[in-house]
């Protein structure tokens, strides 16, 4: 470790002398936190680190990407496949071929879990919420949950036992909470040793001219360097040599939030594997041009994810002669990689990715040492983008796949108008209502009042359904044959116990 005589030289040396302001006044215990946490900074790097966020900043302020939008055109349709207009066989030889890698145990699934969750508004991992089902499930235990049933579903079906280890990568903020909450919840019956965990790099928050910002008198405000720190982690942590090691050859990549999510979907794997693709992402239909989605699309004929934070109202809005959104192509940050591809990133490209700017309000220590709660934006924080790797790709697709089967996020506090937990609990029980009437169950609400669950039945025609599928029974609708004729009244959670019952 770096002593505080280097320390300071360095930051002296790099114009960020204030950070050691209150040095004198902090005690003892304090002053060795300090020096742990000044000592982690890229302190080589750091004037231009600080230099470059001002003039991005500066830049951003004044004229948005002019390159961007002149060059900007829809994905190629021979790059797309779509769930919804491809015929069943199609799709069945895709699972089929998802199936076969999950079975090889060369698919892993990898999360995106580092962010602060700052919309949400919880202290705590998003994993760890709660949002509200019948079960009391967490995300983190939906999740796992899924992983133990299509292991088991790949097995069942090629007949060989196989693995679909978990990855997931964390930061400060996150590793701690999400290791003693798996421990304290059996890693709900995965086995330990295939669960990988990790830390993305932390960066400083910078003041509009390029000073790093002071959360406390001796704490930097620090903030993770973006999902698409993932690649500079997976270097930082030996996960591509841990892939190798199992055999791992593609991963499904995702974010945490997706209460809907098909962990290491194979229709989605298999799809990308046909394809002979190194990258591939899913998307939804936009729902409305100012939804808060990316939009998968190519620049200058290069594959590329605007982020919705990028593009400009105007053309977010440009509709074809149909009146459908140009682009309409909503990234819902489920992505596949080969491990090749993921290598060649973290030999080659890493270096290249171009972080964007984001103006925040950073709470700080003012020169008289009081604390500010400011008001407007006064700090920039960069962050690199886990999609920001699509124009090395050779070969990108991408799947367009039903909203109301995959993807409804959790961003928001209860009382935003979207993506909140009622927003998500509801998507998730209207589709097992719709997996238990497709089944041939009568569903009846609390009143006993039959529900009509039609095909396309959404969570806003039947807000209060209180019907739940564990994963442990159904990843995605299917084995649902003992529903056949049974009517159930809700609220009914169909557990392991349950089906037993039901079929006694
Ligand atoms: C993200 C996508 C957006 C997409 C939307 C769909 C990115 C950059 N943007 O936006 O295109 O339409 O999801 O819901 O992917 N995370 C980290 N480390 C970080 C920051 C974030 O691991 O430093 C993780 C979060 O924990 C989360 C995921 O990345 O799981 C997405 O982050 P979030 O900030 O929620 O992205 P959105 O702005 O919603």
């Amino acid at each position: 470790m770096p002593s505080l005589q280097q320390i300071r030289t360095a930051l002296d040396g790099s114009g960020q002398a204030h950070v050691l302001r209150f040095w004198p006044e902090l005690g003892s215990e304090q002053q060795e936190e300090f020096l742990r946490e000044l000592a982690q900074l890229d302190l080589p790097r750091l004037e231009e680190h600080c230099r470059a966020a001002a003039e991005a900043a500066a830049a951003a302020s004044c004229a948005p990407d002019r390159d961007l939008e002149p060059n900007l055109e829809p994905v190629p349709p021979e790059s797309m496949g779509s769930v919804r207009r491809s015929d069943p066989d199609c799709l069945a030889g895709w699972e089929r071929e998802g199936f076969l890698q999950i079975s090889r145990s060369r698919v892993a699934v990898l999360l995106l879990a580092g962010g602060q969750g700052t919309r949400l508004g919880v202290r705590y991992p998003k994993g760890m919420f709660d949002v509200g089902l019948p079960s009391g499930k967490t995300l983190y235990q939906i999740q796992a949950e899924r992983i133990l049933k299509i292991q088991q579903l790949a097995e069942s079906r090629l007949g060989s036992k196989c693995t679909v280890p978990w990855y997931i990568m964390t930061s400060e903020f996150t590793l701690k909470p999400t290791q003693t909450f798996f421990q304290d919840n059996a890693h709900f019956g995965l086995q330990p040793s295939n669960i990988v965990m990790f830390e993305q790099r932390m960066i400083p928050a910078v003041t509009f001219d390029g000073k790093v910002i002071l959360e406390g008198k001796g704490k930097i405000a620090m903030a993770p360097d973006g999902n698409g720190g993932l690649y500079q982690a997976l270097e930082d942590n030996g996960v591509l040599e841990d892939m190798e090691a199992r055999g791992v050859e593609f991963v499904h990549v995702y974010c945490v939030d997706n209460i809907l999510v098909k962990m290491a979907d194979p229709l989605f794997v298999g799809f990308c594997v046909a394809k002979g693709a190194d990258c591939g992402a899913k998307v939804v239909e936009k729902a409305h041009p100012a939804e808060p989605v990316g939009v998968v699309c190519r620049v200058g004929g290069v594959p590329q994810v605007v982020e919705y934070s990028e593009i400009r109202p105007e053309t977010a809005r440009l509709r074809g002669s149909a009146g459908e959104l140009v682009y309409s192509a909503g990234n819902i940050c489920n992505h596949f990689f080969t491990r090749s591809f993921l290598q060649d990133v973290v030999e080659t490209f890493k270096d290249q990715l171009k972080p964007h700017v984001a103006l925040k309000k950073v709470p700080f220590v003012d020169s008289c040492g009081n604390q500010v709660k400011p008001s407007e934006p006064n700090g920039i924080k960069m962050e690199k983008f886990v999609f920001d790797v699509f124009p090395f790709s050779r070969r990108l697709v991408v799947l367009e796949v039903q909203r109301e089967d995959e993807f409804s996020p959790l961003k928001n506090a209860d009382g935003a108008p979207s993506d909140t937990p009622a927003t998500a609990r509801n998507a998730l029980l209207a589709q097992h209502c719709r997996w238990a009437a497709a089944a041939g169950a009568a569903l009846l609400d609390e009143q006993g009042n039959s529900i009509q669950m039609l095909p396309s039945s959404s969570a806003e025609n039947h807000p209060a359904l209180k019907y739940e599928i564990s994963p442990l029974v159904s990843y995605f609708g299917e084995g649902l044959e003992l529903l056949k004729g049974k009517t159930i009244r809700t609220p009914f959670i169909l557990d392991g116990a349950a089906a037993a019952e039901l079929q006694a």
